[in-house]
């Protein structure tokens, strides 16, 4: 569904296109390692000082070699990926499930997976721009909406999370997730389960076996437990009991942390690990996985970032997959909730919004909300 170079009339916007979005072009992906170039070699907002250099080493197809040398200017680090990246698409606008590039080229939107209610959705557009006439500010002042929506919010979730803190994006939620956890248990340790991606800040890189084993490696203080999958994993569907089963391997590296001298201070896991490859755990793990770590003095985080709102079927939240009477201590939700907008949220207990409070040391977030009780 690429625009065809070649078209009169085309070749030009592609050009242009490319001239906006060729830093990309060095950092692709898509299995095509021989068109990419050590991202080292790209800065953000600084010149490129030839090309050739950049790409040492590097065979770059011939049209691509042509304009990268009369290209010059960097303004996006190719850290930055692309999908596409040996013809990009630019995106115009979206409606609905849609989204169209510059030629008018009409796209069912597959990937971009935020956009819950679909682009654009008028009710989204009408509220944003309603409430952009009257006022944008920050949390020091009452105001009716934020305690709606964590009303709204809470008639969603277990009794027991009833306290809301909101934030801009999925990561800032979590590492909130992880100052809760270590506030409210005096603990400093977390495990994970094998895949996880919880975010891009470096508290959560640590905690992303997804990310940390291409850079620094693992830390001291995280410990990995097998992903739940009872397809390809240790137990499968011909266990007996795969939740009992993966959930002793959730104590059995408790255990052997503890033996290390480590105190845990939370479980972390999305409710139903995506970026993991979409593994549905097996019902009753979740239960038994958060009795260990309670055990542990630690506390259950389920990451909803990603898989909240109602994108499991007929839960809104995936974690109650695991039956109406699981409650995790803390939930985070990202992405969906604002529709694409900066966004998110944590919701927690009583007991750890106060022993966070106890510190003394205020939360306060510029573009989104303090914590609101309802
Ligand atoms: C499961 C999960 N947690 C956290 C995050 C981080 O969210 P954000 O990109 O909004 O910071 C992501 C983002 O992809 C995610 O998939």
């Amino acid at each position: 569904m690429a625009a065809d170079p070649d078209s009169h009339g085309k070749a030009a916007t592609l050009a242009r296109r490319r001239r906006l979005l060729s830093p990309h072009l060095c950092g692709g992906t898509g299995g095509r390692e021989a068109t990419r170039c050590p991202s080292s070699s790209f800065r953000p907002f600084q010149k490129l000082e030839g090309v050739g250099e950049a790409c040492d080493g590097w065979t770059l197809p011939s049209g691509l070699q042509t304009w990268l040398s009369t290209f010059f200017a960097c303004l996006h680090s190719s850290s930055c990926r692309l999908f596409f990246p040996e013809d990009p698409i630019k995106i115009v606008r979206g409606q609905g499930q849609y989204m169209y590039d510059e030629q008018g080229a009409e796209y069912i939107d597959c990937i971009n997976n935020v956009a819950h209610v679909g682009h654009c959705h008028p009710l989204v557009v009408q509220a944003a721009h309603e409430q952009n006439q009257v006022l944008n500010t920050n949390s020091r002042y009452l105001h009716d909406n934020i305690v709606d929506f964590a009303q709204r919010l809470s008639e969603t979730l277990p009794e027991k999370l009833c306290v809301f803190y909101f934030l801009n994006s999925g990561s800032e939620a979590n590492d909130l997730a992880l100052r809760l956890a270590r506030q409210y248990t005096g603990h400093w340790d977390v495990v994970v389960l094998d895949h996880a991606y919880h975010g891009h800040l470096s508290s959560l890189i640590d905690i992303s076996p997804y990310k940390f084993r291409d850079l620094d490696g693992q830390k001291e203080w995280v410990h990995v437990a097998p992903l739940p999958d009872t397809y390809r994993g240790l137990y499968r569907e011909d266990h007996p009991n795969p939740a009992e089963a993966y959930a002793s391997e959730v104590k059995r590296v408790v255990s052997s942390a503890q033996e290390q001298g480590r105190q845990i201070a939370a479980f972390f896991a999305e409710s139903l690990p995506s970026v993991g490859g979409q593994i549905i755990p097996p019902a009753g793990y979740f239960p038994a996985v958060a009795e260990h770590i309670r055990k542990a003095g630690g506390v259950f985080v389920a990451d909803e970032i990603q898989v909240g709102f109602g994108r499991v079927g007929k839960h809104f939240w995936a974690f109650q997959l695991q039956g109406e009477d699981f409650v995790p201590d803390i939930v985070t939700m990202g992405k969906s909730i604002g529709n694409g907008h900066p966004v998110a949220c944590v919701a927690t207990t009583q007991a750890v919004a106060r022993a966070f409070e106890a510190t003394g040391v205020e939360y306060f977030n510029t573009v989104s909300e303090g914590s609101r009780e309802h």
